[in-house]
Order: C-alpha cells, then structure tokens, then sequence
C-alpha cells in the first residue's frame, strides 16, 4: 500500500461518517449554514478556528497537521504550494471531527510570483485600471498557488517618509488613496472572493499606522477625531465599501488604546457605523504586544481585551487557544463575544469558496504545476505596461531625455545591476533571479545599437552598521552584498567609464529594506557613498541622468541642481529595468505624478500639500516675519504633490464651469481643455482640487478631489468635464456629521497641485 493510500485510510477511520460536518444543503443559505455548524462546534473547537498560524518557525509541519485534526487551527500563512498545503487541508477535511476546511493567508502585496511597483509606484501611475489590474495578475496567480486570502491593500496614508512602510501605501493624499484601495479590492476579489482565481482582500493597517510619531515604526498614533475622519480613515472605508472581506488591525495605540484592544474602532466604528461584514485579523503576535503596550497584565488579559474589542482571528500568537477557554469557563468573557468571531471567519471561509470546494485553489495533486518558479508563471508584458506608467520624470532640463539608442552610456550606481532591488520589499514570491535590471534592460532596448558602459561606482551606503541592520531583517539570504574595493576605487573606475561617454546615467538611491517594515530613518539624503560618486561624476561635465530607485520620497537638493534630468522609479518589480530603459530611451514617453510630496529636508516634514489653513501663512513673494515658515530653508515641497513631466508639453484652458452656483443635490460641471503642444504623443494627468472657502472648521488649503489620464497626439486637444456634486464637498464637522456647507468653492485645476487655473461657485 502506498504511503499517501495509507495516509487516506488512517484517516477515513479516524473520521468516521457519524460524526456531523458542514451541511451542503445549506450552502446557498450563508447565515443558515454557517449557525448550522456553529451549533455542532465545541467551544475549544470555535477557539481553534480563531488561530492563524504562521507557517515555518512558529510550527513544525507535522504538528501543525495534528493540531488541524485535533480542530486547534482556523488558518494558515506563508505556506505558499499546493504541496504544502494539501496535506494541511486533508488533515482539515479528512481528520478533523468537523471538517471545517483550512484558510490559507498570505502578503500578495504588489504582485506575488510577478512583481509589480511598490504601492508608491503604482500609485504614481494614477490609472486605477492599472492598478486593478495588477492586483487581478496577483490574484490569478495566488490563487494558482492555493491562497485564499491577502493581507492587502496597504491604505495607510503616509505624511512622513522616515517611516519605511510608506512605500507600501500610495501615499499622502486621501482622494487618491481611496481609489488605489478601491482599485485593488476589486482586482484581487473580482465580484466575488469565491471565485476560483480570486482572492479575498483585507485591507490594513487598521487604523491609522501611516501616523505613527516621528514616522518611527511601531510607534504610537495621536490624532484628532477631525483628521481621524477626514484624512486618515477614508481609504480603509473605501475598500471595505468596495467589498474587501478582511481587515486587519493595526500594530499602534490609536488615541491611547491599542487598535488590538479598541473597542471603539474595531465595533462602534468599524461594525456598528461602516457595516463592515467581514472578519477581523490581528497583526502579527499583536495580541501579545498588549502587555508590552501595558493595557494587559498577562496574557489571559490580553486575550480577554483583544477578542472582546472585537479582533476575530488572532496572528501567530497562542494567546487566544491558550486563554479563551477558560475565560469562558470562568464566565470572564462570554459565549457571545467568542462566536462573533467565529462566525466571521467561518463566514470569510464560506466566502472564499472553501465549503464548496476546500481544494478549490489547491486542485488535485496530478494538476499541480511541474515548476512553481517556471517564467511561463509570471505576466511580464503586465508588469512592464504598468511599470512604465509607473515612473515619474521629475526633472529634464535641456531636453537630456530621452536618450540616443546609438549613444554612447555609461552605467553607473549601486542599484543599476541590482536584481533584488528591483523587486522591493513585501514582492511575495518574486525570483530576484528573474528580475529585469536597468543594466540588462538597456541593454535590450538599444538592441545592439550604441555602446552601453557599466561601472558600479560605489555601494548603496559604506556604513557597515546599516548593513548590518538590512541584513538582519528576514531575507533567505544577506541581500546588501558590499563590493570590498575601496570607494576611491570604485569612483575612480565610474569616472573613468563616464569619460568614454556621451552621457551618463546613474542609478541610485535605497537599498529596498531601506523601505521596509521597521526601517524608519532620520535622513532622507542620497547615502555618502552615493553622493560622493555623483559629485566624481558631475565633475566630468557630462549629462548625468539620475535614475531614482527608492521606497519613499528622498531629499534631493542637490541633485535637483546638479543633475540634467532625474527619473523617480520607485522600485519598478520584475520588468522594472524594462520599463525604466523603455522610458530613458524615448519608447514610453512618462505619464507618471508624484502621489507623495519630496520634501526639502527632514526638517521641514510634513509637507503634504492638502495642509489645513492658517492664520499666519507663508506667502510667496512677500517674505517677512511672524508667518508660518522654516527661515533658514526656502519654503514648500522641492517637488510638489502630482508633478511629473512628459517629453510633451500640455497646456491648460481657463476653467470654465457650468453655473456658479450649486442647488442642494445638483451638480456643477468644471470643464477644462487640455492641450497637447509638443512634438510627441503623451498622456498626462489632470487634477481637479477643491477648497472650502469658509467653513465652520478649518479646512485644506485644497483637496484632490478627481483626476482624468488623458492620452494625446502631438497638436490635439480635449475638453474634460470634471461633475462636482454636493458629496464631493463634504467633510465631518466638529460634530463628526458629513455635511457640505453653504458657501463659496473654489475650484482649481492642473497638471500637479501648485500650478493651477481657477473658478468658484456658491453652494446654496
Ligand atoms: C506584519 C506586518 O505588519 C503586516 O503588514 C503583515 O501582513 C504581517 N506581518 C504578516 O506578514
């Protein structure tokens, strides 16, 4: 008998058909079903289903296996192949006394085996079509892979970018934020995350983790009810109105309670006011980290505070299996709260599909592909399309760009021959091996043409501290390999390769756990290493083309000045160096804008554009004393909220708008023609802010409150209407009611948030 053959029998008699299970004819009843099978659950059996495990170190495949049969795990994640998890489902279906099928979780953040651009860059394409689809990609191939659920969209609004994990979000702007959550809810579920390829998403950090002080990760989040409500908690309810079926709560305090102990978050906001229908998941070992936070004693406390604020699943800790049993047992916490939670993730399971089918997305073991890793795996047309649209040119003084394919280059930088790099942190299953570098892409768009010269030029930093620090994070392996000649050398070398060349391009920035999960920094400066070589290379009076690689906006003083024309790539994931060559070399013409600003200084942040108003404001061109200002450095972003420049030029009409004046519930049409005056086709993105003249609080100086792609042929031009209705006005007053007050609006529009044309209306 074969070892599987006996696996199956072993477990057939273990399991025998008297037992009761989920009943098929209720599956088209979802409450019926699942009350169904809460009513034949054990409560050690409910608390099991609350467990999700973390795969590898946590628990020994073997154990885990025992613990599902024993009905002591709701869910996995990481495991991440059919291989794995089959035996982990059979132990589910065919040992455990209900046969409550397993979950199975994963961080599908920006692609999964293809990479896409970090949050940040698909942010910058502003095309949620775009961004739906890469979550779609990611999707099919998750679930190919056997997950069933995603800890995505990152929707945490990120003003500060010390804090590293803003280059998982999309940035500083609410409006903008909330479309890219919507966007990629929809991608990852398409209609319905019962749908064999598709995922289900859970939107994250709930709430607020985008604010943390200082931008130092894990640190704690205080903030007004006002910009609670108006800036910070849009997005998280953006994706859940798109249909997100998860949500998972944040590592901070959130106004001195821990989101994982937050009552008034997770049940008056996030159930009561929201309806959200889904099921709740804690952050890794969060639950826990309530005693560290010191609003529990012990665990059993812990335990009590997080499943009675309503967190349903508990992330890789053993609080909940190890406490809730008996805190029920001693009337500590009641039935009740114990199958609220239950019957959200069996109601998460039900609908991803798992009671109809648990093998849905792990199918038969005959089917299960040959080679998880094959290229024919992954969608790289995808993934250079968006890519390209991805970059933003930020500066191109005398028409540097884009270059000669019969040029002669020189490549230089620590990052122009990073595979790694590339792909940027929380890339899922991305293959570093299988990542285009710009080196290689290059290399395939001059096609032979030219001559394309590469010298490193200097490591990412020669800090051996921060090396160390970026090693230690949990790569397979260290990832910041040092190149151990001298930087004299290495400069030497890059100068001397720039001396052959018509014009240099130097690819620098961060390494990608510089952006990462804990990798908060004080500077946002270009490392010494990389400043050192550019200025080597600017010395050579050569064109220098600054290809930016980095998870957050860097400060770029210097380079600004110094360098001809710099390209923000963000980091660009499998195609990246594909897409970056396709744009340097004039194939793609850039449509890219900034969804962040880039501050001068660390000093100056914040300095998101959408800032309330003042009674003291800078104004430009009248400087003075006793206005809201840094002296000693000139004022505003160096690159503003929405820039991004295009081998074209567009021109902008007056805004001409439809009445000025707007009825309760009707609508005002703003209209704008945008004009293509260039020599190239080229799309750009047009911007339509709102400020509140008066108002009964302070309001924004503006806010995006919709933008349209428009893609143009040299010398033609479209007239856009942008509707604004009365809900587009809206905002929590001091009351926290959503209200439009009467009064003047002034209407601006532009190509980026500063340079805009005007209008006004009047609500009635
Ligand atoms: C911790 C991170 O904060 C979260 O974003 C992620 O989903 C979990 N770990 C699981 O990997």
């Amino acid at each position: 008998m074969s070892m599987k053959m006996s696996f199956v029998l072993a477990a057939a008699v273990a399991c025998p058909l008297a037992f009761s299970q989920p009943n098929p004819a209720l599956l088209n009843n979802k409450k019926a079903f699942v009350a169904d099978l809460m009513g034949q659950m054990t409560l050690e059996e409910k608390v099991g289903q609350l467990r999700l495990i973390s795969i590898g170190p946590e628990m020994p495949a073997p154990q885990l296996a025992d613990e599902i049969a024993a009905g002591r795990v709701g869910g996995t994640f990481n495991s991440i192949n059919h291989k794995e998890q089959r035996p982990l489902q059979e132990a589910a279906i065919r040992r455990s006394r209900l046969k409550i099928p397993m979950l199975f979780a994963y961080d599908v953040v920006h692609g999964h085996r293809t990479s896409f651009p970090i949050g940040l860059g698909l942010a910058s394409t502003w095309n949620f079509e775009a961004v739906r689809r890469t979550a779609r990609v990611a999707a099919v191939e998750a679930s190919a892979d056997g997950i069933d659920l995603t800890f995505s969209p990152t929707v945490d609004i990120a003003r500060d970018p010390r804090w590293g994990r803003t280059s998982e979000g999309f940035g500083e702007d609410t409006f903008l934020v909330s479309q890219m959550a919507r966007a990629m809810v929809h991608g990852f579920q398409n209609g319905s995350p019962a749908k064999r390829d598709s995922i289900m998403s859970s939107v994250k950090h709930f709430a607020l983790y985008g604010a943390v002080e200082g931008g130092r990760d894990y640190n704690v989040v205080d903030m007004s009810p006002l910009r609670m409500y108006n800036d910070y908690l849009p997005p998280y309810r953006a994706a859940i109105d798109a249909g997100a079926g998860g949500v998972m709560i944040a590592l901070n305090t959130v106004n001195g309670v821990p989101a994982s102990a937050n009552k008034w978050l997770l049940q008056d906001l996030l159930r009561k006011d929201w309806g959200f229908k889904g099921v709740t998941v804690s952050d890794h070992g969060a639950i826990t980290e309530l005693m560290r936070h010191g609003v529990a004693r012990d665990e059993a406390e812990a335990a009590k505070l997080a499943i009675q604020a309503g967190v349903d699943m508990s992330m890789a800790d053993q609080v909940y299996i190890k406490e809730l049993p008996g805190l029920v047992k001693s009337g500590q916490v009641s039935q009740r709260d114990i199958d609220n939670a239950v019957r959200e993730v069996l109601g998460a399971k039900f609908d991803m599909g798992l009671f109809a089918d648990p093998f849905l997305r792990i199918g038969k073991a005959e089917d299960d592909p040959p080679d998880l890793k094959a290229d024919s795996r992954l969608h790289r047309p995808d993934a250079r399309e968006v890519a390209r649209e991805a970059l933003v040119l930020l500066e191109n003084k005398e028409k540097t760009l884009p270059l000669k394919k019969g040029a002669t280059v020189a490549l230089v930088g620590p990052l122009a021959d990073s595979q790694v790099d590339m792909l940027g942190v929380w890339s899922g299953q991305g293959v570093a091996k299988q990542t285009v570098t710009l080196r290689q892409g290059m290399g395939n768009v001059m096609g032979g043409q030219g001559k394309l010269l590469y010298a490193r030029g200097a490591n990412v930093t020669n800090d051996e501290a921060i090396v160390k620090y970026l090693n230690f994070l949990n790569w397979d392996e260290p990832e910041v390999v040092q190149d151990t000649r001298s930087p004299q050398a290495m400069i030497d070398e890059a100068v001397a390769t720039a001396n052959q060349a018509d014009v240099i391009v130097a690819a620098v920035g961060e390494a990608r756990g510089m952006s990462h999960e804990s990798s908060s920094r004080t500077t946002l400066d270009l490392p010494e290493s990389q400043q050192a070589l550019l200025k080597a290379l600017k010395a050579t009076g050569k064109p220098l083309v600054l290809v930016l690689m980095n998870g957050r906006p860097l400060t770029l003083n210097w380079e600004r000045e110094n360098a001809d024309a710099m390209l923000e790539t963000w980091f660009a994931g499998t195609e990246g160096g594909n897409a970056i060559a396709d744009v340097l070399f004039g194939d793609f013409n850039p449509s890219g804008k900034l969804p962040i600003s880039l501050p001068r200084s660390v000093g100056q942040i914040p300095t998101y554009y959408n800032h309330p108003r003042l009674g003291r404001p800078f104004t430009p061109g009248k400087p003075g004393n006793y206005t809201s200002q840094y002296f000693d450095q000139p004022q505003g972003a160096l690159y503003v909220f929405g820039h991004g420049l295009s081998y074209t030029d567009f021109t902008l009409s007056e805004v001409s708008l439809s009445s000025t004046s707007m009825k309760r519930g009707g609508k005002v049409e703003a209209n704008v023609t945008v004009s293509n005056t260039g020599q190239r086709a080229g799309a750009t993105v047009v911007q339509l802010y709102i400020q509140d003249v008066a108002a009964s609080i302070v309001r924004p100086v503006k806010e995006l409150k919709g933008f349209q792609k428009v893609m143009l042929q040299p010398g033609e031009q479209k007239t856009l209407s942008f509707p604004i209705d009365e809900k587009l006005l809206k905002f929590y007053d001091n009351q926290l009611r959503y209200v439009a007050e009467a009064g003047r609006f002034n209407v601006q529009i532009g190509l980026d948030s500063e340079n805009v044309r005007e209008g006004s209306f009047e609500l009635k």
